[in-house]
């Protein structure tokens, strides 16, 4: 008995040793660039959650973890109320943490240039509804415009996840992604709920209700990303051609989660639907290996 305690102990402390033991070295380069991409969304987010609740970002909050990257650009303090401020404050937080784990994990690179401007916001309005929105489109004006835009980006990054995930080779890369794609689920969970209670208000000054400008939105999403139905707003059409309610965006016969490539996802946040083509929200386009093979002349 003693015997086979003291063997066990030694496995278990041989284990921990293996689990502590630091990762980034080990794994294997396709690894390493596939956990490397979405820190680009995850930048992105951090930045647009902790400005948008409380008016500062990475650079007060964590500077450490920019790596020296330029400030994002237009980004600020949305008009919210104390509810949707104290959610969007947490996730900012959650999205440091999610920096933070890949930073520890592989070597990443610095706080690419975003430009989170509202302009940047009402590019994508306008092009989701096909003509210019008068006045355009501010996403820091209230709650629900900042909810709406908060539906523009987070979502792209989790169908990146899911993506990524049959991909991963090692236990720590696919670890790391469960992990985060958990808690961006969590996210977009939270924020369709909130959504989808005001899936029947007006956006003001617009006329259109909530419910129809997600749909527009995940219509977009589908154009730029080039590769079929992986977006879902907050109706669908039914078998029927009846409206119903879609609390969530998933598959239809499995009700999975979409999955994106890289290469969708950049046409997406580059709102130019060529991973080639750097702009929207990524002026000078995302970092990392997966990425910048994309682009023939990177400007620094
Ligand atoms: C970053 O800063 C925090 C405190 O602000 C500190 O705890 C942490 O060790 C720093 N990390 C690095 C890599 O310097
Ligand atoms: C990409 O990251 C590397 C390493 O952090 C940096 O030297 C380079 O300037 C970055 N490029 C862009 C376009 O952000
Ligand atoms: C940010 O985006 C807006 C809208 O496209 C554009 O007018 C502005 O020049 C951009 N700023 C930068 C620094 O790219």
């Amino acid at each position: 008995m003693a015997a086979t305690s003291v063997g066990s102990l030694m496995v278990i402390t041989c284990m921990s040793i293996l689990l502590l033991a630091p990762a980034a070295s080990k794994l294997p380069k396709p690894d390493i660039h596939l956990l490397e991409f979405p820190l680009n969304l995850e930048y992105l987010e951090a930045e647009f959650y902790l400005y948008g609740s409380m008016g500062m970002g990475m650079d007060q909050i964590q500077p450490n973890l920019t790596g020296g990257g330029p400030p994002p650009v237009g980004v600020r303090r949305a008009n919210l109320s104390p509810l949707v401020r104290d959610i969007i404050a947490q996730f900012g937080y959650q999205e440091v943490g999610h920096v933070r784990a890949i930073k520890s994990t592989v070597a990443g690179f610095a706080r690419p240039l975003m430009n989170l401007s509202a302009a940047s916001f009402a590019n994508v309005m306008n092009n989701a509804f096909g003509r210019p929105l008068h006045p355009p489109f501010d996403p820091y004006a209230n709650d629900i415009n900042y909810l709406i835009a908060s539906y523009v980006i987070p979502y792209v990054g989790l169908t990146g996840y899911v993506g990524s995930a049959p991909l991963l080779q090692t236990p720590t890369a696919k670890k790391l992604v469960a992990g985060l794609l958990g808690i961006e689920s969590g996210q977009d969970a939270v924020l369709r709920t909130l959504l989808y209670q005001r899936a029947k208000e007006r956006v003001i000054p617009y006329g259109v209700t909530v419910g129809e400008v997600t749909d527009r939105i995940s219509e977009l999403r589908n154009k730029l990303g080039d590769a079929g139905l992986k977006d879902e707003g907050l109706t669908i059409l039914d078998i029927g051609g009846k409206i119903r309610g879609n609390i969530l965006s998933a598959t239809n016969t499995y009700s999975l989660s979409y999955a994106r490539t890289p290469e969708e996802v950049l046409r997406i946040v580059y709102q130019t639907g060529k991973e080639q083509l750097p702009g929207g929200f990524f002026p000078y386009g995302a970092n990392g290996t997966i990425a910048r093979q994309y682009l023939k002349s990177p400007k620094i």
